[in-house]
């Protein structure tokens, strides 16, 4: 059921708003000023805020102002006297969906209410789409490898102890990072995440730490870090090995006490904060060769998460496989597509270095750029490129298995099998059976079942 908010200083105003509101079907929620409203919005679910232009202690443009900014996808209707016109036009160039003038007609505030709701609703619906389109991923595998990393997960959340993931490219270290986040304490609050590597060495400290105005060239207001933005929550700090050393030394004096000021800043600030590191780098030996101090290694070592290649965990490629597929359903279809035996031949005998990341974008573009409905061993081929990898005879017929059930991989075996020894025993159906094992009828059987050719 929609939720209205009128935010009006007249009780009369609101019980007749409040009356045409209910009379509607919709739910109502009643402030007598600004602040109180603001309240409202901050705690309760609304679809639509009838705002009175004029109000005492803070104005309604003032009250609008911060709507659109907490909540842009609620609609405001404004309600003004003659005398605020001038307001009530301007007030549509700040956002709010339009404006009725006192005295208020009936039918024309039923009707917008109907018409801002219905645009409310249609703006909830394409973010949730966009939402549910850029949703991340879950931690799908079921190798010993992966169901490992999921137990040092559910045993390093509950606590605040720091995290240290290694691994290589892709491998899924930042999707453990904010599982830890979102399975731990802190999940209602943000999840910070700052790529060491990514950031020059001369504004490092600043990104981190946070500046004052004025500290250095460049410094032209006061500036927030990510160690103060992440206060309460979880900071991420993603490829830490890239960190500078002078850099390193700083983070290593702030992790002991959470406490640090901002350059160019007096003011002692404390914070608290999770760190969870990540690197692709081989830490200890940047630690030989003096790239990495050793103390803050063993600072934010103390649970180490190690990523395996997707190529150290076979069996989570064809789930992997299929978990994508689900997810780049081309647009307008129904079912996910399926991967052909020798497509699928081709994609494990892959060493895939890029990892998980590389599997996904793989994934992706065979769904947006083929129309196969089952992809086959060309297309597969023609999106590895000269990646693909040489598959033996005896690799391809083992991995065709992989994506079968037990009966049908049963039956390929038993036919590969007998039409083998068929041809060696140059169809003779005794022979051959004696030297299976079996019955002359019991191959005849089976050669009508297969629809096997005997004759030369
Ligand atoms: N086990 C998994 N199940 C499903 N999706 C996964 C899994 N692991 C990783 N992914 C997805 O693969 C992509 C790459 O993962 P992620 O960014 O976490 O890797 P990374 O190790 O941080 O990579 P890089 O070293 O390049 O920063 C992401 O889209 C992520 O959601
Ligand atoms: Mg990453």
């Amino acid at each position: 059921m929609k939720k209205i908010l009128i935010i009006d200083d007249e009780p009369g105003i609101r019980t007749v708003l409040k009356d045409i509101v209910t009379d509607e079907g919709y739910d109502v929620a009643l402030a007598g000023d600004g602040f109180e409203g603001l309240k409202i919005l901050r705690e309760e679910i609304i679809n639509l805020v009838i705002l009175d232009v004029w109000l005492p202690n803070m104005g309604g443009m003032d009250v609008l102002k911060i709507i659109k900014d907490e909540h842009p996808g609620i609609e405001v209707i404004i309600i003004s006297g003659h005398a605020n016109i001038d307001l009530a036009v301007k007030s549509v160039k700040l956002g709010a969906y339009d404006f009725l003038e006192k005295p208020l007609s009936l039918d024309k505030m039923v009707n917008l209410i109907n018409n801002a709701l219905t645009l409310e609703s249609l703006k909830s619906e394409n973010k949730n789409l966009k939402e549910s389109l850029f949703m991340e991923d879950e931690m799908i595998g079921k190798s010993p490898e992966l169901d490992a990393i999921r137990e040092r997960i559910r045993q390093s959340a509950a606590s605040d102890a720091k995290v240290l993931i290694t691994g290589s490219n892709g491998t899924g270290k930042e999707l453990v990072a904010r599982e830890i986040h979102r399975k731990s304490d802190r999940a209602n609050n943000v999840f910070v995440e700052v790529n060491c590597a990514a950031i020059p060495d001369t504004l490092i400290e600043s990104e981190l730490f946070g500046h004052e105005k004025g500290s250095f060239t460049g410094a032209v207001a006061r500036r927030k870090g990510k160690f103060e933005l992440a206060h309460k929550g979880t900071l991420f700090l993603d490829e830490v090995a890239d960190m500078s050393l002078s850099a390193q030394a700083k983070v290593l004096r702030v992790i002991q006490e959470m406490t640090f000021e901002r350059i160019g800043g007096e003011q002692t600030i404390q914070v608290d904060v999770r760190l969870i590191a990540a690197t692709n780098k081989d830490i200890l030996q940047e630690i030989k060769d003096g790239k990495f101090r050793e103390d803050l290694y063993f600072r934010l070592n103390v649970v180490p998460v190690h990523v395996p290649r997707l190529s150290e965990r076979a069996v989570d490629l064809p789930l992997l496989i299929d978990y994508f597929m689900g997810k780049f359903v081309p647009p307008g279809e129904v079912n996910s597509r399926k991967i052909s035996p020798e497509g699928m031949a081709l994609l494990t005998a892959y060493g895939w270095p890029g990892n998980i990341r590389e599997l996904k974008n793989f994934v992706e573009r065979i769904n947006i750029m083929s129309d196969e409905e089952v992809i086959s061993r060309e297309t597969v081929e023609y999106f590895l490129g000269d990646n693909t990898p040489d598959v033996t005879e005896e690799e391809k017929n083992l991995n065709i298995y992989d994506s079968m059930k037990l009966s049908e991989a049963r039956d390929a075996f038993e036919l590969e099998l007998l039409s083998r020894r068929l041809e060696r025993f140059e169809y003779n159906i005794s022979r051959t059976a004696q030297d299976l094992g079996i019955y002359p009828s019991n191959l005849h059987g089976k050669i009508k079942k297969f629809g096997i050719e005997t004759r030369k």
